[in-house]
C-alpha cells in the first residue's frame, strides 16, 4: 500500500542528505510542516538548527543541504528547492504530483489508506449508553467521534476493535428494581412498561428519584433491592436481564440509524462484576487500597487527584473500580496495547485517578497506552428543538427533526430527484455528523439547523452537494461522449501525449491538495482530531468549486486537456468520497 506522501519523500531524501553529510547526530528529529502557500509544498527548518549548533551561517547550511540532496537521482523528478531565510522550502514537481494523480484513480477507495498503524491492536470504546435511559446529545458525540476514529486507525493499518462498556451496574439498578416493584405493587401492568419500555422505566427511575430527595430512607431500599441483585437473587436478576436486553435492543436501532459501523464487544459494566473481588484484594495487599470513614479508597492525593473511592461504606463497588478492571481485562486477556475512551470531558477527573491506580497497581505497563479523548458539550439554542423537561435532548427528537428538515430543503431544491427520501435522510445525518466532526473535539459547540443544514460554507451537506456535482458533470460529459462518439473510455492524458509542461497553475492547485489527503488522515490517527479531515475536505471542496467557475471542463475544446481535467474531478470526487467515508458520511451521486 502506497506510503508514497510527498513528505515521506521528502523527509527520505533529506534524512539521506543529512546522513552523507554526517550532519544526523545533530538532530534529534526531522521537523517538516506544511507552510503558507508561497513557500512550496514543504519546508523544513532542519538547517536553521544544524546552523546554530555547527555554529555556521544558516544560509550556507541550508544550501549545502540542497545541493546534497539535488545529487540523489529521484530528487529531480520530486522536488525543487528553495532557500528562504535559512529554512529549505520543497516544491513537489508537476510530474510528481500528476503521478499522484494517477494513483487516486488507481487505488479508487483506498487512496489515504496505509500500513502505518503496523497492525498494532486498539480497541476504542464509545456510544456507552446507560441501560433503561434514552441516549442524549453527549452520546451522539461519542458515538460520531469513536465510529471516526475506528473508521481513520483501520484505514492506517491498525487492528481497531470497538467496545460500547454499556453502563449496566451500579446502585442505579438497586433504585430502578425498587421502583419497578413498587409500581407493580400499585396495580400497574407489565404491558405498559414493554409497550415502551425505555421511556417507561426511565420515568420510573426519575420518579423514584424524586421520592428519595424528599425521603432520603427511601434510598435505602433501592440499595436493598441492588444487593440482592448481586447476590443473585432470581427475581432481580431476570427483571436486570430485561432490562438490559430492551436497552440494547433499544441501542442497535440507534446505531443502524446513525449508521455507524457494527460493534465489535458490548461488555458492559456488569461484565466486570467478577472481576473487581481479586483486584480489590490485590490492591489492599499492594497497600494502595485503605479504609477510611467506612469506605474503600485510594489516596491519590500526591497526585493532587484526591480519593478514588473503589468500595462505598453499603460495601458496593464503584464505576470506577469496574474501569480498573476494565483495563486490566483488556491488557491481559484481550492482549490489547492501546485503548482510547472517547467519553465527554466532565469525566477527565475520573480517568485519571482509573489510569493512575493501574499504572501503581501495574496493570498498564505503558502509561501511554491509555487515552481519555474527551470532548465538550453539545448544546442546542434554547427553543430550537423540543426537549423533555427542558433538560436532556434525546437523540430521537434530533434524528427525526434533522430529517424532516432535509426533506424539505431536496423538495426545495431538486424536486424532481428520484430517491428524495433516502438521499435526504443521508444529508440529515451528514449535516448532525458533519456539524459535530468539524468542531474541535475539546470545544464547547451550539447546535443550529441552520448551520448544520446549510449547503454553503463548512458543511456536511456542502460536501454531499459538491461531490454529487460532480458525478453531475460527469455524467453529462458521459453522455456527450457517447453520443458523439469522439472519445469513450480514455487513456490517463499524459500516456497519450500529455506532458506535465501542459499543467496550468489551476489545475496545480487542485492537484497540490489533492496529494495532502493520506497526511492528513494518518494525522487523525494521531491526535484524535477529526476536524483537520473536516477542514482539509472543506478546502478541496473549495478549491474545486473556484477552479470550476474559472476553467471550462466538459466545454473544454482541447480533448486532452478536456480528458485531463475530467481526471482531475473524478480523482476531487474519490477524494472527498474517502474522506466522507472516513467521517461515516454518506456520499450520494446525486442530490
Ligand atoms: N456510561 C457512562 C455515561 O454515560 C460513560 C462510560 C464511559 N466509559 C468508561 N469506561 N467509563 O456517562
Amino acid at each position: 500500500m502506497q506510503n508514497e506522501t510527498g513528505k515521506n519523500w521528502i523527509s527520505h531524501l533529506l534524512a539521506s542528505a543529512l546522513s552523507d553529510l554526517k550532519l544526523t547526530s545533530y538532530l534529534d528529529s526531522l521537523d517538516i510542516k506544511v507552510p503558507d502557500l508561497n513557500f512550496g509544498d514543504y519546508s523544513t527548518n532542519a538547517a536553521l538548527i544544524l546552523a546554530k549548533k555547527l555554529k555556521e551561517n544558516p544560509k550556507e547550511a541550508a544550501n549545502k543541504i540542497i545541493e546534497k540532496i539535488q545529487e540523489n537521482a529521484v530528487a529531480k523528478d520530486l522536488v525543487t528547492m528553495q532557500e528562504a531565510g535559512g529554512f529549505i522550502n520543497f516544491t513537489l514537481t508537476p510530474q510528481f504530483l500528476l503521478n499522484n494523480l494517477n494513483r487516486i484513480l488507481d487505488q479508487g477507495d483506498l487512496y489515504g489508506c496505509s500500513v502505518n498503524g503496523g497492525g498494532k491492536t486498539v480497541i476504542i470504546e464509545y456510544f456507552q449508553n446507560n441501560v433503561a435511559k434514552p441516549p442524549h446529545v453527549g452520546h451522539l458525540r461519542s458515538a460520531v467521534i469513536g465510529d471516526c476514529l475506528l473508521r481513520v486507525f483501520r484505514s492506517q493499518g491498525f487492528k481497531a476493535v470497538s467496545d460500547t462498556h454499556i453502563g449496566d451496574w451500579g446502585t442505579q439498578f438497586g433504585i430502578l428494581l425498587f421502583a419497578y416493584k413498587e409500581f407493580i405493587k400499585a396495580g400497574g401492568e407489565k404491558k405498559l412498561i414493554e409497550a415502551d419500555p425505555i421511556d417507561e422505566l426511565n420515568k420510573l427511575y426519575v420518579g423514584m428519584s424524586a421520592k428519595i430527595e424528599a425521603d432520603p430512607a427511601l434510598r435505602d431500599l433501592g440499595k436493598e433491592e441492588f444487593a440482592k441483585l448481586e447476590q443473585g437473587n432470581t427475581e432481580n436478576r431476570e427483571l436486570w436481564q430485561w432490562f438490559v436486553r430492551v436497552s440494547l435492543e433499544d441501542f442497535e436501532n440507534y446505531r443502524k440509524i446513525l449508521e455507524v459501523l457494527p460493534f465489535d464487544h458490548n461488555l458492559g459494566e456488569s461484565f466486570y462484576e467478577d472481576k473487581m473481588p481479586p483486584i480489590l484484594a490485590e490492591l489492599k495487599q499492594k497497600g494502595l487500597l485503605v479504609e477510611s470513614q467506612g469506605a474503600q479508597v485510594v489516596n491519590l492525593e500526591p497526585q493532587k487527584m484526591g480519593f478514588a473511592v473503589l468500595v462505598k461504606s453499603d460495601g458496593a463497588t464503584t464505576y470506577l473500580t469496574r474501569d480498573v478492571a476494565t483495563i486490566k481485562y483488556r491488557i491481559e486477556d484481550m492482549k490489547l496495547e492501546k485503548m482510547l475512551y472517547v467519553v465527554d470531558n466532565r469525566q477527565a477527573h475520573h480517568f485519571n485517578q482509573v489510569f493512575e491506580i493501574s499504572k501503581q497497581a501495574n496493570y498498564l505497563p505503558d502509561p501511554k497506552a491509555v487515552e481519555h479523548v474527551d470532548f465538550g458539550f453539545m448544546s442546542l439554542p434554547e427553543g430550537a428543538i423540543s426537549t423533555r423537561k427542558g433538560t436532556t435532548i434525546s437523540l430521537r427528537n434530533l434524528i427525526d427533526e434533522a430529517r424532516l428538515r432535509a426533506l424539505q430543503i431536496i423538495e426545495e431544491k431538486n424536486p424532481a430527484l428520484e430517491n428524495k427520501k433516502s438521499v435526504s435522510e443521508q444529508v440529515a445525518l451528514a449535516a448532525i455528523k458533519y456539524f459535530d466532526l468539524s468542531h474541535n473535539r475539546k470545544t464547547e459547540i451550539v447546535f443550529t439547523w441552520d448551520k448544520a443544514l446549510s449547503f454553503e460554507g463548512n458543511t456536511g451537506p456542502y460536501l454531499q452537494y459538491t461531490h454529487a456535482r460532480i458525478h453531475g458533470i460527469l455524467r453529462k460529459s458521459q453522455t456527450n461522449a457517447d453520443s458523439t462518439q469522439t472519445h469513450a473510455d480514455t487513456e490517463i492524458p499524459r500516456q497519450s501525449g500529455f506532458s506535465s509542461a501542459s499543467v496550468g497553475d489551476r489545475e496545480l492547485t487542485v492537484l497540490r491538495k489533492l496529494i495532502q489527503y493520506p497526511e492528513i488522515v494518518a494525522q487523525v490517527a494521531k491526535d484524535y482530531l477529526p476536524n483537520n479531515l473536516c477542514n482539509y475536505l472543506f478546502e478541496l471542496s473549495q478549491t474545486f468549486n473556484s477552479f470550476y467557475q474559472e476553467v471550462p471542463v466538459s466545454q473544454e475544446q482541447n480533448l486532452m486537456i478536456r480528458d485531463f481535467r475530467l481526471k482531475l474531478i473524478t480523482a476531487t470526487a474519490q477524494v472527498i468520497r474517502n474522506g466522507l467515508y472516513l467521517l461515516g458520511i454518506e456520499a450520494p451521486e446525486e442530490m
